[in-house]
C-alpha cells in the first residue's frame, strides 16, 4: 500500500532538489517493510519483523501521524537505501514547547558518503521546524559526533541509559 506515513507536504522541496539524480526523500509507507528493515541493520539488531507485527506498528503511527515522521530515501530504482525517525514531544514547559526527537538514522553500507545522510537530517529538521519545534536533539557514539557537527547539530549535555 503507497499510503504515506504522514503528509507528503512537509517534505522540503530545496532539501529533494539537493539529492543525487533520480532518487527521492519521501515518508514511509506501508510496503516498505523490507527494505526499510533491512536499511535500519547498518544501525543496530533488528530483529525477525513479520508482515504482520510491522502492519500493527505502521498503523499505530500513521495514527499518530502528528508525531511520528518517518522519512525514505529510495534510489534510481526505487530502492530504499536511507532512512531516518523524527518523534515530537509536546512540553509543558516553555509555554507549551515541542521539541524534535532524531532517531534511527541509517544509509545502506554501499550508499554512505554521498550525502544521503546530510538530506535526511536536513529533511527531519524542515519537518520539526514546520510543526512548530523549538529545537530537535538527538543521541549518538563518538564516532558519529563529526557527522552531526556537519549536520549543523552542537554537543549540548550528556547521554544517560538506564536499560531495562
Ligand atoms: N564522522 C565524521 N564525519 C562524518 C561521518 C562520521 N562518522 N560520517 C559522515 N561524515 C561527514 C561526511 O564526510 C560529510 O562531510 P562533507 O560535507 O565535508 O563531505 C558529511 O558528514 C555528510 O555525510 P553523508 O554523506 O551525508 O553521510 P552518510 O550518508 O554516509 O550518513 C551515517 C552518515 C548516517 C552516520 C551513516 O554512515 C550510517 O548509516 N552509519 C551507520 C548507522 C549509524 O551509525 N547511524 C547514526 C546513529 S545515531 C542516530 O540515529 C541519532
Amino acid at each position: 500500500m503507497a499510503t504515506p506515513l504522514f503528509s507528503k507536504d512537509l517534505i522540503s522541496p530545496s532539501v529533494t532538489s539537493e539529492l543525487p539524480k533520480g532518487y527521492n526523500l519521501r515518508p514511509l509507507q506501508k510496503s516498505d517493510h523490507a527494505e526499510f528493515l533491512s536499511v535500519l541493520t547498518v544501525l543496530t539488531k533488528v530483529g525477525d519483523i513479520s508482515l504482520e507485527t510491522w502492519s500493527a506498528r505502521y498503523d499505530w503511527m500513521a495514527a499518530r501521524n502528528d508525531e511520528y515522521f518517518i522519512v525514505v530515501i529510495e534510489n534510481e530504482l526505487g530502492k530504499v537505501v536511507a532512512v531516518g525517525s523524527l518523534i515530537i514531544e509536546k512540553k509543558f514547559i516553555r509555554n507549551c514547547a515541542a521539541v524534535g526527537h532524531i532517531e534511527d538514522i541509517a544509509v545502506a553500507a554501499d550508499q554512505q558518503g554521498k550525502k544521503l545522510g546530510l538530506r535526511i537530517i536536513q529533511a527531519l529538521d524542515a519537518i520539526a521546524q514546520q510543526v512548530g519545534c523549538y529545537k530537535s536533539i538527538l543521541d549518538c557514539s563518538e564516532k558519529n559526533q563529526g557527522f552531526y557537527e556537519k549536520c549543523g547539530f552542537k554537543l549540548a549535555g550528556v547521554q544517560m541509559a538506564h536499560y531495562y
